[in-house]
């Protein structure tokens, strides 16, 4: 049966430039699977006329804007959170290892994997690429607890047969065994997809890239994802473990390991000839500015990104991230785009700044048309947004002159707060 919605509306076209209905009106049905799908979105006028009858569901006050993907996110870090260190090495092995070693526990993944889920939509979130552990049973309960909730959700095992802790290193063959019994049980099933997940070049073995790369190959509508190229301590030290190698991006696609459907966080400390590997294999990066901040890694170049025309959105990386929180992020990207003097002016705007957390993502994810967008044939996953839950963001939102005014004092000032619900495409 079709559902309307009428409130403010945020959509995004084909090139990724924002549209806006002052009084909107979304339209959803059930496709032949059962799925919730937009059927027609726009104003309430012009929507209105086309749907006789829909039952519609008044909003008043409230904006109505896709859920947003997070790129990049491990969720057995969410305890972590907040965790100083003086850079990336040291912070994996004083709080990652010793966080992540918990998650052999099935009961242990399974409390966290439910908090986490929560805590995803309660920041608007419906979507996000991310980490497990390397136990089986840390990607069963976060698969297991999306499932029971509806969310279009991709996760993997981590794989880390080398320097390593006991407690979270893995076994070469038996890992590349699981990796594939868990494609074989998960990806695809209602709205799950797989990522065969090596954690990053100096913690797996050649045998397993390579593994991990024949799998990427038979598998090839999974995803992959990793991490490159964060802090230059990490930058040295693949050097010294790959000194044949060109770059350390190089190393993964000497492996296999770079296609579309691959994201690698971070992405700093590229040079000319990674950034068109990236474009040229369509592989994305996942920018996580409150983790390169908080870590002190350093900062993603959006100028190069944007000139090159590689694909990459943004992301949490919560824990070495700070925030669940969307908004956060985008703040914090704008920071960057401006620290990093890559961009002339004022940074990012707004609204691509949206973009590369709703559409955007989803496109470099190999999803665009499927989720992060509210035109029709996408996924209804959506938020229902209250720009005046707070003094200050009413006051702000309410004297904004234009989109990008009212965007930006959400970006500035939002939270949890202002997403009064996240809306989850439910099956028939
Ligand atoms: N590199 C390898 N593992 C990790 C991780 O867990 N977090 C971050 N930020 N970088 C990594
Ligand atoms: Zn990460």
């Amino acid at each position: 049966m079709k559902k309307a919605y009428r409130a403010s509306l945020l959509r995004f076209d084909a090139s990724g430039k924002p549209v806006f209905d002052e009084d909107g009106l979304l339209v959803v049905a059930p496709d032949a699977t059962g799925r919730q799908r937009v059927l027609d979105a726009g104003s309430h006028a012009d929507v209105a006329a086309r749907h006789p009858g829909a039952h519609t569901t008044h909003l008043p006050g409230r904006i109505l804007a896709p859920g947003f993907v997070d790129m990049h996110i491990h969720y057995p870090q969410t305890d972590i959170i907040g965790s100083p260190a003086p850079g990336l090495l040291p912070w994996l092995e004083n709080y990652t290892f010793p966080a992540e070693s918990k998650f052999a526990d099935p009961a242990h993944s399974n409390e966290v994997a439910q908090f986490f889920l929560d805590e995803l939509l309660r920041n608007g979130v419906t979507t996000s690429l991310t980490f497990a552990t390397s136990h089986v049973a840390s990607v069963d309960a976060l698969f297991e607890g999306a499932q029971r909730r509806g969310m279009r959700l991709i996760t993997g095992k981590v794989l880390q047969d080398r320097h390593s802790p006991d407690g979270v290193r893995d076994e070469t063959e038996q890992s590349l065994v699981d990796t594939e019994a868990l494609i074989r049980k998960w990806h695809k099933v209602d709205r799950l997809g797989y990522a065969i997940t090596p954690r990053f070049a100096p913690a797996s073995t050649d045998a397993q890239m390579r593994g991990a790369g024949e799998l990427a190959a038979k598998y090839a509508d999974t995803w992959i994802q990793s991490h490159v190229a964060e802090n230059r301590d990490e930058v040295s030290w693949v050097r010294e473990l790959y000194p044949k190698a060109r770059s350390y991006l190089d190393v993964y696609a000497g492996f296999g390991l770079m296609r579309e459907r691959a994201v690698y966080a971070h992405c700093i400390y590229l040079d000319e000839a990674d950034r068109a590997l990236l474009r040229e294999t369509k592989t994305a990066a996942a920018v996580s500015p409150t983790s390169n901040l908080f870590l002190g890694s350093g900062f993603f170049d959006f100028g190069s990104a944007d000139r090159v025309g590689y694909p990459y959105g943004l992301a949490s990386d919560v824990g070495g991230g700070t925030s669940f929180s969307p908004f956060h992020t985008m703040m914090a990207a704008y920071y960057v785009g401006r620290e990093g003097q890559t961009k002339a002016g004022l940074s990012i705007a707004p609204s691509e700044l949206w973009w590369r957390h709703t559409g955007g993502a989803a496109r470099a994810l190999g999803l665009d048309g499927v989720i992060g967008n509210l035109q029709p044939g996408c996924e209804a996953d959506f938020l229902v947004l209250n720009p005046a839950v707070t003094p200050l963001l009413a006051r702000k939102t309410k004297q904004a002159n234009s989109l990008e005014e009212m965007l930006f004092a959400m970006i500035v000032l939002g939270d949890d707060r202002l997403v009064e619900r996240a809306v989850i495409s439910q099956a028939g």
